[in-house]
């Protein structure tokens, strides 16, 4: 992503330039700088400039979260919530523009980003009744004429990292729980899908969300790592790879952070002998090529029973070649851009890494797409390898792009122990007709998501999201879960006994 000065002359005159959101206001950056953002499918496209922002922003961001605590936090939950649902509102009737945004600065086809959008509509209002819920719970006390009770309390001021590849549907997951439960927060948006989270938070605006519980700051690393080393945030919430989310955690330790962590993922799906072939390899294409294939969730795994290997290679390769890659804002389009040249560099050393290292059969797809429409965009084809084996790095790494490899196996155990054999855990599916196999596999499964006869992908809001291993330290978004990331629990005691009582070392009369 290129990186330019301001400049009063500029020949881009056509191209909007936004600003960072502090305490309310759009507000420049202190370094005067911004960077372009591209659209992935023609590079020559600049969506917009945004600002190349620094600790000082952060800064002040911090500042403004911190004023405007205590205000929020004492609104009551329900009328937080009111807003929220006003927000729903407004985000269902910018549906259209916000997808085509979407579209345009990340590649997605125009359907997908319609879908990710509706997921922050969802998310909105779901979590929205959150506000007059957030479950307490009383219990009894140990001694007599004693009271006790529990609730949750927000966790203060949250700092939230998000990704490209769902630019509106994870900055929701994280900001509207935040909110609903109290806490202001300072997103970082993600540098190349800015403009989605920009539009998100100018729908907060609208909706009635007051100044400063909202704060946006733009750019690429260097806010990033102010919000994490900033004294005065209690949480960080990241979505990213697991190498950074790694860094992150170790960073947050030092001053006692909260931090959850939402990382990759190697999905595999399992294909019995018994399965509806058409049906898996129907699932099978969207769980590992929708979103190019650049899903936290995507199927980059394809376990196959021998019995109808043959078959379903053939089935899936066939229908692989015939994917329309393409410009995502183009209704015929199948598969996307990837979201940019290092994301493509990455994805294509892979595809060589399988042929030359790992030696997996290649059986279609493996090149970059160059010509006539392809020219200035970041085209991969839809790639496929088989007769790949558990251990090849193409089957363990995370490759996060439209590369799929299947694996042929023999009996159920076998592919169980395939699938939970490496180092990340969100989600896994199996296609069989047979019921007692697929329980067996729910419960064998060690994964966050398991699905049955549908692909890895495709989570719904009001269920928890997130995985085992790798892929997350132990936190579920979405759901009622997700409260649990957004609030700590504090226990009230009231003695109504009118005198001292000892608890544990009173003896209690009957
Ligand atoms: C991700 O890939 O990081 O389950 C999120 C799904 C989507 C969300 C994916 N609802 O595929």
């Amino acid at each position: 992503m290129a990186k330019v000065k301001e400049e009063k002359n500029s020949t881009k005159t056509k191209t909007q330039t936004y600003k960072n959101y502090i305490g309310g206001e759009w507000v420049k950056s202190a370094s005067g700088e911004y960077f372009e953002n591209l659209n992935p499918a023609d590079a020559t496209d600049v969506v917009g400039r945004f600002p190349k922002s620094t600790k000082e922003d952060v800064d002040q961001a911090v500042a403004a979260a911190k004023d405007a605590a205590t205000k929020w936090r004492r609104t009551p939950a329900p009328k937080r919530a009111e807003i929220l649902f006003k927000l729903g509102e407004i985000l269902r009737d910018n549906k259209e523009q916000f997808t085509r945004d979407m579209t345009r600065e990340m590649g997605k086809v125009v359907k997908e980003a319609g879908g990710d959008v509706q997921e922050a509509i969802d998310c909105t209002y779901y979590t929205a009744g959150e506000g007059r819920r957030l479950h307490g719970f009383t219990t009894k006390a140990e001694m007599p004429n004693k009271y006790a009770m529990c609730e949750r309390q927000p966790v203060g001021l949250c700092g939230l990292i998000t990704p490209f590849n769902f630019p509106m549907a994870i900055p929701s997951w994280k900001l509207i729980p935040a909110l609903v439960c109290g806490n202001t927060v300072v997103m970082k948006s993600g540098e190349d899908v800015p403009l989605s989270t920009i539009n998100l938070v100018k729908a907060c605006e609208q909706a009635g969300i007051p100044k400063g519980v909202i704060n946006v700051v733009n750019g690429f690393s260097e806010p990033g790592e102010a919000l994490v080393g900033h004294d005065d945030v209690r949480l960080i919430s990241f979505t990213g790879s697991t190498d950074t989310g790694r860094i992150i955690a170790e960073q947050c330790a030092r001053n006692n952070k909260i931090v959850s962590l939402e990382m990759g993922g190697k999905n595999a799906i399992i294909v019995m002998d018994d399965a509806d072939v058409d049906n898996a390899v129907e699932g099978s294409l969207w769980g590992a090529f929708g979103t190019s294939g650049q899903r936290c969730t995507a199927s980059s795994r394809l376990v196959v029973h021998k019995k109808v290997y043959k078959k379903f290679v053939e089935k899936f390769v066939e229908k692989a070649k015939k994917l329309r890659v393409g410009n995502g804002l183009d209704a015929k389009t199948e598969v996307g851009p990837v979201i940019n040249q290092q994301a493509m560099d990455k994805i294509l050393a892979y595809i060589e890494i399988g042929q030359k290292e790992d030696k997996a059969k290649l059986m279609c797809g493996g090149n970059r797409l160059t010509k006539g429409e392809y020219k200035n965009g970041y085209f991969i084809e839809p790639t496929v390898f088989a007769d790949v084996k558990a251990g090849m790095r193409i089957e363990q790494e995370e490759i996060f792009g439209p590369v799929t490899c299947i694996i042929p196996f023999s009996t159920l155990d076998e592919a169980i122990d395939i699938v939970n054999g490496v180092k990340y855990g969100l989600s896994s599916a199996i296609y069989t007709q047979d019921v007692n196999q697929a329980f067996y596999a729910t419960q064998e499964l060690y994964t966050g998501i398991v699905y049955v006869n549908s692909a890895t992908i495709g989570a719904e809001v009001h269920l928890p999201f997130g995985g085992t291993k790798g892929t997350g330290n132990g936190h579920r978004e979405a759901g009622t879960q997700v409260l649990d990331i957004f609030t700590e629990w504090k226990s009230i005691y009231v003695d109504y006994s009118g005198k001292l009582q000892k608890a544990q070392i009173d003896e209690v009369e009957i």
